[in-house]
């Protein structure tokens, strides 16, 4: 399973210290499951000296689609890996709502992260409204199509690293109501299938969950059918209940 913990805009140094150290007290847990932290950009190097010889990964929350240069705020996806990430997160629902960011800009993304060699996740979700019109696989359908418009320039065959995507339904995100286990088998299915009629692949992309996650919860989501790991928000902040979410997946 992937275990992947997205700290959004929170921990300063101090607290990113005692949650990592935590982590690592209790690494025997690590065995079968892929555990990758995502903090912010300042604190990347900081928590990199921690875990750097643990089995924790690490990973940044965004990344720029040009290579360098005149681009004030803007952090490369070599500068990324030379803070000492393997994976990246593009599309998070909340870089797509606040910072106005499309699917043609993770789509330019992914062409860079992915021939670098980093690990992508692609988020991906559909709205409240969307899920009560029932227009919700339209709607992830069009984000696939446009955030992987370039899948086919993407060498799945030389390369050691992979693109994951990652459903997070927008009403399930920090509003403590979880998908169901029919709704979350119903899309990760359909992302499964869909990916592969539509690029014409044999290559399986795992398909991660993520919204409201927690300790209670994980155990059944662990268990649905198509479900290959979750990504964490809150949860992810708090070392008893993260550590609790990677036990359960084990
Ligand atoms: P919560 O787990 O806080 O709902 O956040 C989910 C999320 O957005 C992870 O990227």
């Amino acid at each position: 399973m992937i275990i992947a913990a997205n700290w959004k805009m929170n921990c300063l140094k101090k607290e990113s210290t005692i949650l990592v150290n935590e982590l690592i007290k209790a690494e025997n847990l690590f065995k079968t499951s892929e555990v990758i932290i995502f903090p912010s950009f300042s604190l990347l190097s900081h928590v990199y000296s921690k875990i750097h010889s643990s089995n924790i990964k690490l990973g940044a929350q965004d990344c720029s689609f040009f290579d360098h240069g005149a681009f004030t705020g803007q952090v490369s996806v070599e500068m990324i890996i030379d803070a000492g990430c393997e994976y990246v997160i593009l599309g998070h629902s909340e870089r797509r709502i606040i910072c106005n960011e499309t699917s043609e800009d993770i789509s330019k993304k992914l062409l860079k992260s992915f021939p670098l060699g980093l690990n992508t996740i692609i988020c991906i979700g559909e709205n409240l409204q969307d899920r009560e019109d029932k227009t919700y696989l339209s709607v992830l359908k069009n984000q696939i199509k446009l955030s992987l418009s370039n899948f086919d320039k993407l060498d799945f065959n030389f390369s050691n690293n992979k693109l994951i995507i990652a459903y997070e339904p927008i009403w399930a995100i920090g509003t403590g109501k979880v998908a169901t286990e029919q709704n979350i088998n119903e899309v990760h299915g359909f992302i499964k299938s869909f990916i592969k009629d539509y690029f014409k692949t044999k290559i399986n992309i795992p398909v991660i969950y993520g919204g409201s996650v927690n300790e209670d919860n994980s155990k059944d989501i662990f268990k649905i059918d198509n479900v290959d790991g979750v990504l964490i928000g809150g949860a992810s902040l708090k070392s008893r209940s993260f550590l609790k979410i990677i036990e359960n997946s084990t």
